[in-house]
């Protein structure tokens, strides 16, 4: 039987730095109101030029593979989640493996919002069990700074998201004792709409029209007490799911890293757990919401300041539009 395991995670983070001062031009809002709501002080914002979805998703991926020590030659499969992609198709990931050079290896792209990096794992994580593949390249990406309204009327949502990108090599294992014990995913429907971007959307009479633009459906909506609301029953039950289904309670686990929405909601998890703040990853502070990137980011943060060690339980969560909500156990 095979296993999977994380043997290297990387990321990337434009070098441009937006405090929350810096959108007080565009908006009335203030850095008071933001860091109080949302624990942010400022996200990155990818410059034009120099930054695309895909280039960021190489440079974390390129550290990733080094950190594993492999090159992208040894992966079999990419798995990608972005909800901004490059291009409306073919998706990022096609654009990544071509910089990488990966020509004929199959790649994957999926959305799955905030919740995309998870769902990205655990199909990584199926086809290793399977036998499919040994390697796998998982990847959260996302540029959201252009599509975000930073007018007055779209500060709910355009103070939260920012720009930038993690990756994680998963690789198969025969010793189950270091490896994904579980992932758990889920998604309702009929919360389409508290947080989407309408358009391009095909189904409309002209998609591409002028009036389009003027109603603002290229930008984010958001009905954010909807979402914090369902967010903070939801991260908890998707981690008592994991929690119960390999046999643990919150006390046997080492680190949570939950995908960074709002330090309000992280908070609350991590007080219902009854985790220390040292055991709850939060960077939310310096890079606002980056969705599908939030958890490989914050997991290669952690990673890299060692925060945790061989044999630590580790538990990833997420919460987004769709909605959706997902978890994963690792035993590192
Ligand atoms: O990753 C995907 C998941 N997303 C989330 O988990 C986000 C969940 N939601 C949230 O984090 C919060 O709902 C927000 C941070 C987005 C908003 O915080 P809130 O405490 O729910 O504020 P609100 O939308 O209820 O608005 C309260 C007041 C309103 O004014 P009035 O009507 O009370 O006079 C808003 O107009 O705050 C006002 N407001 C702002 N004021 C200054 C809303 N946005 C801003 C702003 N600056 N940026």
């Amino acid at each position: 039987m095979a296993y999977s395991r994380i043997t290297g995670l990387g990321y990337y983070v434009p070098d441009n730095v937006v405090t929350n001062n810096d959108l007080t031009k565009w908006m009335e809002t203030s850095d008071e109101w933001i860091q109080e709501r949302t624990g942010i002080k400022e996200r990155r914002y990818f410059e034009f030029g120099k930054d695309t979805n895909y280039s960021m998703a190489t440079a974390a991926s390129r550290q990733a593979l080094d950190r594993a020590g492999i090159t992208a030659d040894d992966v079999d499969v990419i798995v990608y989640a972005t909800i901004t992609p490059d291009y409306f198709f073919p998706g990022s990931a096609f654009l990544m493996q071509r910089e990488l050079k990966m020509d004929g290896k199959p790649v994957i792209d999926i959305r799955e919002q905030c919740s995309g990096f998870v769902y990205a794992l655990s199909i990584a994580d199926q086809f290793i069990k399977s036998g499919m593949y040994k390697t796998a390249l998982v990847v959260g990406s996302e540029i959201q700074s252009s599509l975000l309204n930073k007018s007055t009327a779209g500060r709910n949502t355009a103070i939260i998201f920012g720009d930038g990108a993690g990756a994680a090599v998963v690789q198969a294992t025969s010793d189950p004792a270091h490896s994904i014990l579980s992932t758990h995913l889920h998604a309702d429907g009929r919360y389409a709409e508290e947080l989407y971007m309408k358009d391009p959307g095909s189904s409309r009479e002209r998609p591409f029209s002028k009036e389009l633009i003027d109603e603002g459906g290229f930008n984010v909506f958001m009905n954010g007490n909807a979402v914090f609301k369902h967010a903070i029953v939801k991260f908890g039950e998707v981690i008592q799911e994991a929690l119960t289904a390999n046999g643990y309670q919150s006390s046997d686990v080492n680190l949570l890293v939950p995908h960074q929405a709002n330090i309000r909601i992280s908070d609350y998890v991590r007080q219902q757990m009854g985790l220390s703040e040292d055991q709850v990853i939060n960077n939310i502070q310096r890079f606002g919401n980056t969705t599908a990137a939030s958890i490989p980011i914050a997991m290669a943060e952690a990673w890299e300041k060692n925060k945790f060690k061989e044999g630590d339980l580790v538990c990833l969560a997420a919460f987004g539009s769709g909605f959706t909500w997902a978890s994963a156990l690792i035993r590192w």
